[in-house]
């Protein structure tokens, strides 16, 4: 059975009083529950918290609650004022790093072959990478989706050998990325399926049904069940619904409903 996972994505919110209260709150949400050994939960503060958010996942969760960076530097160290090499982050404590999302595609014009790089340094640091992939309203109205998201997938595709368990894919469709607008489950899962297609091809039919697919884009607990239910949905990276603990874990509970 592939992993599935839920991972909050907390952008450029919080101050650090409110960082170490979500950390507590979902911790101590998970205590209570029952987690199944297939399910990984992943939290992305920004890069200040990082440490100290860290600090409070209890050493008893660790084997499945994990700490992501929201990106990572394309080098490796030296003269770069103000960006943070994937070895800064592996130093305290993050597991993962989420690369190419949307937001920063769009702000920090990042293209293909930098993302590249960033995976790249990713692996080299021993951090598991969340690539993010997806289309804009105007792409999916012209009807490119699929071929917007195979170029975003096929530069990266080319750099994955000896460590495919360690990429994880997250479709984000950039219209639906905090505007509570939600690709239906069947969008969602069409896109998800020709992913896995693309993984097939690529790198045979074994590593296509190994490797998750999360979803991404306004997905919260009124909604995640749904998603969750679609054959190649594996779980969500989640933005606004994951800056509450509450709402968070309401999230986590539809997965625990769809795995059990
Ligand atoms: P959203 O963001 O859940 O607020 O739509 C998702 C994301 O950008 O990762």
């Amino acid at each position: 059975m592939r992993k599935k996972i839920i991972a909050g994505n907390w952008k450029m919110n919080l101050n650090l009083a409110e960082a170490e209260d979500l950390v507590k709150g979902v911790a101590s949400g998970l205590q209570t529950r029952n987690i199944s050994e297939n399910l990984k939960v992943i939290i992305a503060p920004s890069h200040p918290y990082l440490f100290t958010v860290n600090t409070f996942i209890p050493g008893s969760q660790s084997h499945f609650f994990h700490l992501s960076a929201q990106d990572c530097s394309i080098n490796k160290s030296g003269a770069f004022t103000g960006d943070v090499a994937a070895s800064m982050l592996k130093n305290v404590g993050c597991d993962f790093t989420l690369v190419g999302h949307s937001e920063r595609r769009k702000y920090q014009k990042e293209s293909n072959e930098e993302l590249v790089e960033k995976v790249k340094q990713a692996f080299d640091n021993n951090l598991k990478v969340i690539f993010c992939c997806g289309e804009t309203i105007e792409e999916r109205k012209a009807e490119k989706h699929f071929e917007v998201i195979e170029n975003q997938l096929e530069t990266v595709f080319s750099e994955l050998e000896g460590n495919l368990e360690n990429f994880v894919i997250a479709y984000e469709p950039v219209w639906a990325i905090g505007t509570g607008e939600t690709a239906t489950p069947q969008q969602a899962q069409e896109v998800h399926k020709f992913i896995r297609g693309l993984l097939s091809n690529k790198f045979g039919n074994k590593v296509a049904e190994e490797m998750s697919i999360l979803y991404g884009g306004s997905c919260k607990p009124t909604n995640a069940s749904d998603l969750f239910a679609q054959a190649d949905i594996d779980g969500g990276l989640i933005g606004g619904a994951s800056l509450k603990a509450e709402s968070f874990l309401g999230i986590i509970d539809a997965m625990l409903n769809e795995i059990a």
